[in-house]
């Protein structure tokens, strides 16, 4: 029964997770993106779920079936991300951003195919929204966990991020790893606070890590709350 009830510390919370990449399209045929399986933060949805939160999932295109019991909101385009987020924000006592949102995305978007011409192609880009840094300018702000996927200097430049986007907590993780980062189900983070905390982990599936994550958050909601 212990368990049972430990598990519900979530209830009356609402819960915001991004998850998957974006795609920024070039023409009806062609986009850039990231790499991202989704995994991380579907497996984040279903265990706030679990544990009583009322969930929005927004998604970028992932092959994951959707997690029953949470109001699921696809969007394709980093821009189409942030408006799906911002406008739920303020209704949020907590936001878990493990999206991979493509930072430019083509300048033009060609409505015809683009057709091949000559052997070098330059792409003019333009800066997305970022969606994190503009929760954190919010007041008041929903509790806000980063994510930061590295390939070196781990610590500093997720600690960088932590601090630049007023974040409650930052999972840092070193993409060059081998168990981490896109497309496996496990992981090897290490959670980084405000107060310059640092928690090494273990590889672990992203599933057990979900659950950690969130019983952090959950011990950062109550300290909110004294
Ligand atoms: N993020 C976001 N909006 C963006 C870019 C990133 O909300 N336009 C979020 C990601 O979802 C992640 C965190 O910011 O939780 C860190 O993303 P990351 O790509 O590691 O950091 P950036 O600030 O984009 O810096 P860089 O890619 O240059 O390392
Ligand atoms: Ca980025």
């Amino acid at each position: 029964a212990c368990a049972l009830l430990s598990q519900q510390d979530l209830a009356g919370e609402t819960v915001l997770v991004t998850a998957g990449p974006t795609q920024e399209e070039l023409d009806p045929v062609r986009y850039i993106s990231n790499h991202s399986s989704g995994k991380m933060g579907y497996a984040l949805a279903q265990a706030a779920r679990h544990r009583g939160a009322k969930v929005i999932l927004v998604s970028g295109p992932t092959c994951l079936e959707p997690p029953p019991g949470l109001e699921l909101v696809r969007v394709v385009s980093a821009r189409q991300m942030y408006e799906a987020v911002m406008t739920r924000a303020e209704g949020c006592s907590v936001v878990i951003k493990a999206a991979a949102v493509a930072d430019y995305r083509p300048l033009l978007r060609n409505g015809d195919k683009l057709k091949k011409k000559d052997d070098n192609l330059t792409l003019e880009l333009a800066k997305n929204p970022d969606i994190l840094s503009q929760l954190g300018q919010l007041n008041p702000r929903p509790l806000l966990v980063g994510f930061a996927a590295e390939t070196t200097d781990l610590q500093n430049n997720a600690a960088a991020k932590l601090a630049a986007k007023n974040l409650d907590m930052i999972v840092a993780n070193d993409v060059s790893q081998e168990g981490a980062g896109f497309n496996v189900s496990t992981n090897i983070a290490r959670l980084l606070y405000r107060d310059g905390r640092v928690e090494p982990l273990e590889l672990m599936p992203k599933t057990r890590l979900a659950e950690l994550i969130l019983d952090r958050v959950g011990q950062l909601l109550q300290n909110k709350g004294r």
